[in-house]
């Protein structure tokens, strides 16, 4: 299928690794051009020109940006980088973050401040700032990575799923206001999908709640724990959850707007 996203511009928020890596590599090689975003410089040094070699004649049509979403200045700042790199925004995947387990009493208010600046706060002001460069151009797609906790709550992971649940209503409820301006607005109800997140943010508390998995590698648990959650019987990967983000972003994409489409193997909860 051609997803009819030739030189449009994107913009991809944590896009140094994990999904938001594949989701840069998915629109590249469907013709668009990227703007990577993520904190730390290294990591984004590396992820840049792997993703530039796999489209060689078009080099240019990777850039990336060292930012932390969560600051104040950052929305503009991104938004900014990419019309003087562009002159364009079409596509925003704000996909930066990481998921926080534990329940409302373990948690701290640092722990709280953090994610909702992460995931919540950096979403409606990238969404703010981008949306007018789409309004101008009357077209603009806007896809949300939320988690299968906004639909289905764990109080394993209270915070993440609290805010992936504001997720779900910021899509459903901006995706009605900027209907008529040809932008649509979706997000993904990701479930368990093997990542760096999962092995840094989930594992450790799986390994808590879990004695039995003490000899256990963190990749054993994350196939233990997908199995047992999941009904396909395995963690989902990055890529294909990119392949449904890279369709939310594309022109095939003209009548899903407002949605969070589960993708998660089947699974209601994957811890
Ligand atoms: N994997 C799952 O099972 C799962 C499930 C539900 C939802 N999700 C959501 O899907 C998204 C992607 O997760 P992932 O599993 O791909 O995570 P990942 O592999 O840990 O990658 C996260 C990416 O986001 C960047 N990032 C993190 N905080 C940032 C910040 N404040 N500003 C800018 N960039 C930031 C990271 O780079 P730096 O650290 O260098 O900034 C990295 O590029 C997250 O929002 C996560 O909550 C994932």
């Amino acid at each position: 299928m051609n997803l009819e996203i030739e030189g449009k511009a994107a913009i991809i928020t944590g896009a140094s690794a994990g999904i938001g890596f594949a989701v840069a590599e998915e629109l590249l090689a469907n013709g668009a051009r990227v703007l990577i975003v993520a904190r730390d410089k290294g990591r984004l040094a590396d992820a840049a020109p792997k993703l530039a070699s796999k489209v060689d004649s078009r080099s240019n049509d990777v850039v990336a940006l060292a930012a932390d979403v969560s600051g104040p200045e950052a929305a503009g700042m991104i938004v900014d980088h990419a019309i003087k790199a562009f002159g364009g925004i079409d596509i925003l995947v704000n996909n930066a973050g990481r998921a926080h387990a534990g329940g409302l009493m373990a948690s701290a208010e640092e722990d709280w401040q953090e994610m909702t600046a992460v995931k919540l706060t950096s979403m409606r002001r990238l969404c703010k700032a981008a949306i007018p460069h789409m309004q101008k151009a009357k077209w603009g797609r806007i896809v949300n990575m939320s988690s299968i906790g906004g639909i289905y709550p764990n109080p394993k992971l209270f915070v993440s799923h609290v805010l992936s649940g504001a997720i779900n209503n910021l899509t459903k409820s901006l995706a009605l206001e900027v209907a008529k301006d040809g932008i649509l607005v979706n997000a993904i109800g990701i479930g368990a999908v093997a990542t760096d997140n999962w092995a840094n943010n989930m594992v450790p508390a799986v390994r808590r709640s879990r004695p039995e998995f003490a000899k256990l590698s963190d990749d054993d648990i994350i196939a233990r724990i997908s199995a047992e959650c999941t009904p396909v019987g395995r963690a989902g990967s990055a890529r294909e959850i990119a392949a449904i983000a890279a369709f939310l972003s594309s022109g095939r994409n003209g009548f899903v707007t407002g949605d969070t489409i589960e993708a998660s193997g089947g699974a209601d909860r994957f811890m």
